[in-house]
């Protein structure tokens, strides 16, 4: 591309038709904030100069949710439509040379090559402006593009509130994104007015107002409707976060990973997953979470901003929060590894174990039932049944440290802060409170007493009270 290219991406509105107390562009859909995904679409093209972002309504929520580099915010204090929300960019933008791309926040099903697309097209024509239009099966809510000449090219548009039947019956609807020359853009802006139903400074009404000025408005009409669906409502919204997450999906299929039943699985659109990984139906795969290649993930498995290296498996029904799983490890089923753990190469986490802040050693087993919270346990330790890490006393948090190659019998209670030497014991049952050396034995309960013959004297004394 020759000229510069400029882009404004329109985040103020207030969303009155979500029914919310936050802002709209802050609701999310696979994954991401609405407003994300359409930095994140702008930033991928790469030959844009410099991106704005109009904000507004819950304007320090919006910046604070746009953590992305290089984008510069402009306020448009009150929100008067789409028109008035580039107006107030005014003094930074029109010295600009080149294009100006408008943007708007509430669309993250646009694509990157499909902007490129428009960019390339708008480079190479005549006309002042392009935009993006789509032919929608149901355009109610959409501006509609009105056509006219030999070429086709954009009369006008003409918004839902104030179309007649005739124009409602068309089908291609304007998708709110648009090209313009920058200059032509500034040079003609301030002639939109407030003259509609809705008494807002509209954006669309500039492609009528270039027509009156002898200028060509061209319309790019793009082949996946679906990426132009704007987000207005809470059905938009379940509707635009299914087919994110269907995107998702087969984008992963198409790169080797295996998904049983894809519609029943959501995956969040920053996930990574490497090939040969099978996911089971309704697992939810979140965040940032990075999965390795061959890895297993069972049905109804939650994993939120975590990394599982190689040949992981997961049974069904585990959730994993922030946690690292090394290779060739297995969790679950019905595990919950809660916050910051780490599980080492080939380890073992199993049923009803829970894991806060715990590290577990290469080739460690936790199978059944424990809980380890701020602990450390060695590689090759065997942490048994109904094992717990007592680590809070009702005012701070104390840490647990199992040497390597360790046994814990079922059922100790460790009582933190505490260190259990390598290779040691604890019998079954036992109540540690204090360090206990390498390889030794540690029991903490009480001795077992047999009556003999107790039970046989018993019956018979019943039997002589009957
Ligand atoms: C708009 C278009 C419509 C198009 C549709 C595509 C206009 C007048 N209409 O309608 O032709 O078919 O998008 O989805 O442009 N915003 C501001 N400041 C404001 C008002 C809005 O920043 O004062 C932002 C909103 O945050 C939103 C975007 O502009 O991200 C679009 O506003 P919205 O009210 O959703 O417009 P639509 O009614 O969907
Ligand atoms: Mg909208």
């Amino acid at each position: 591309m020759s000229a510069p290219l400029n882009i404004v991406i329109l985040a103020a509105g207030m969303g009155t038709r979500m029914k919310s107390r936050k802002s709209k562009v802050l609701h999310r859909a696979g994954g991401r904030a609405l407003i994300e995904h359409v930095v994140t679409t702008a930033l991928d093209l790469t030959s844009a100069e410099r991106i704005f972002v109009v904000i507004g309504h819950h304007a320090d929520d919006v910046r604070k949710a746009v953590t992305h580099p290089g984008i510069n915010f402009i306020e448009q204090q009150e929100q008067k439509g789409t028109g008035h929300a580039v107006m107030v960019c005014r003094e930074w933008v029109e010295k600009l040379d080149g294009y100006l791309m408008i943007l708007y926040g509430d669309s993250p099903l646009l694509r990157s090559s499909t902007l490129r697309k428009l960019v390339d097209r708008q480079v190479a024509s005549e006309a002042a402006g392009t935009l993006m239009s789509a032919i929608m099966d149901d355009p109610t809510g959409y501006g509609r593009v009105i056509r006219k000449g030999a070429d086709l090219s954009v009369e006008e548009i003409v918004e839902q509130k104030a179309a007649n039947p005739q124009q409602l019956a068309l089908r291609e609807a304007n998708m709110g994104i648009y090209c313009y020359r920058n200059d032509l853009f500034w040079q003609h802006i301030a002639e939109v007015g407030t003259n509609n139903p809705a008494g807002e400074y509209y954006l669309t009404d500039l492609v009528a107002i270039l027509n009156r000025a002898r200028y060509k408005v061209e319309a790019m009409q793009i082949e996946d409707p679906n990426e132009a669906l704007g987000i207005n409502d809470r059905l938009d919204l379940a509707n635009v976060d299914r087919i994110l997450r269907r995107r998702k999906t087969t984008e992963l299929m198409r790169e080797g990973v295996t998904i049983e039943n894809p519609d029943t699985v959501s995956i969040d659109s920053d996930v990574r997953i490497g090939i040969d990984t099978v996911l089971e139906p309704f697992a939810r795969i979140l965040g940032q979470t990075v999965i390795g290649e061959n890895c297993h993930i069972g049905a109804g498995a939650i994993i939120v901003d975590s990394q599982l290296a190689n040949g992981v498996e997961i049974g069904p029904y585990t959730l994993i929060r922030t946690s690292r799983v090394e290779n060739g490890a297995h969790v679950g089923p019905f595990a919950r590894l809660r916050m910051e753990n780490h599980v080492g190469e080939g380890a073992h986490v199993g049923n009803f174990v829970e894991m806060k802040k715990a590290k577990l050693g290469a080739g460690a087993k936790a199978n059944h039932l424990a809980y380890l919270g701020d602990a450390t346990v060695g590689a090759k330790s065997n942490i048994g049944a109904g094992t717990i890490t007592c680590n809070y006393d009702g005012f701070g948090k104390y840490p647990t440290v199992i040497g390597e190659g360790a046994f814990i019998g079922s059922n100790s209670t460790i009582v933190a802060p505490i260190e259990i030497g390598a290779g040691a014991f604890t019998g079954a049952g036992s109540v540690i409170t204090e360090a206990v050396p390498p390889d030794a034995l540690a029991l903490g309960r009480a001795l077992q007493v047999i009556k003999p013959e107790w039970a046989k004297k018993r019956r018979a004394r019943a039997k002589t009270k009957a």
